[in-house]
């Protein structure tokens, strides 16, 4: 796709279109060595890497991103109480309208995707779609043979039609189990938990689908792009 300058920036998240303009004609990009300031040029999009204020940047027409979430931080589009996930990246994210790929709660730490691609995020949302997801809960009572038999064969939660179940669960320490589920329900692992009879004290996921933090290596507020490999899996 060729798009002019300006519209090019713009749909990186550099900013507005006027800011853009701006930035172009103040002779801030680079391309392929050469400074740029006519902010109708066109540009071949694949593959293009532009240079701003020093820094390098490769254009993607849509962003695809894993992210370490830690504590505290809210998943919500409009955080109340607590920051909101974005401002655990670069501002160009928020601009490009980048967001949250379902949510984590505020207190639960480990792999959150986020995209700026709106069939992406429908896709990885939709129920019909059983990407297991894992977790790692820790646990007030201690981890029983019965505890883990109850979350595989089904636990009622108040407001659903069903029982749900854990597609696998083992225990990993005396406090402590890992969970895959399929479903991606309101609080639901420390509601099938409670619903278990025991009660959640710390919850990480550490896996969605084949990714995993551990094979990602980031540490907690770490993020990086995912390529289309990893996103294909
Ligand atoms: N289940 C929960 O209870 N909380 C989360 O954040 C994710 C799954």
């Amino acid at each position: 796709m060729r798009l002019s300058l300006d519209r090019l920036l713009q749909s990186q998240g550099v900013g507005t279109r006027k800011y853009c303009r701006e930035l172009i004609a103040a002779g801030e990009i680079t391309i392929a060595g050469e400074c740029v300031t006519d902010a109708r040029r066109t540009f071949e999009t694949e593959g293009l890497t532009f240079t701003l204020f020093g820094e390098d940047w490769l254009y993607r027409a849509q962003a695809y991103i894993a992210l370490h979430k830690p504590v505290d931080y809210e998943c919500s589009r409009k955080p109340s109480h607590r920051p909101g996930v974005l401002s655990l990246l670069p501002d160009a994210f928020s601009w490009r309208g980048v967001q949250p790929v379902g949510r984590l709660d505020h207190d639960t730490t480990g792999l959150l995707l986020l995209s700026d691609d709106g069939a992406f995020i429908h896709a990885q949302s939709s129920p019909k779609r059983h990407v297991p997801k894992v977790y790692v809960a820790t646990t007030h009572d201690p981890v029983t043979p019965a505890l883990i038999a109850q979350l595989l064969d089904g636990v009622q939660l108040h407001d659903e039609p069903a029982p749900l179940s854990a597609v696998r669960c083992v225990a990993l320490a005396a406090h402590q189990l890992e969970i895959v589920l399929e479903q991606g329900k309101y609080h639901q692992v420390k509601r099938m938990l409670a619903a278990a009879g025991n009660h959640c004290t710390a919850l990480q996921r550490v896996a969605i689908g084949p990714l995993t933090l551990a094979a990602l290596g980031l540490g907690e507020g770490e993020w990086c792009y995912l390529d289309p490999a990893q996103l294909s899996s």
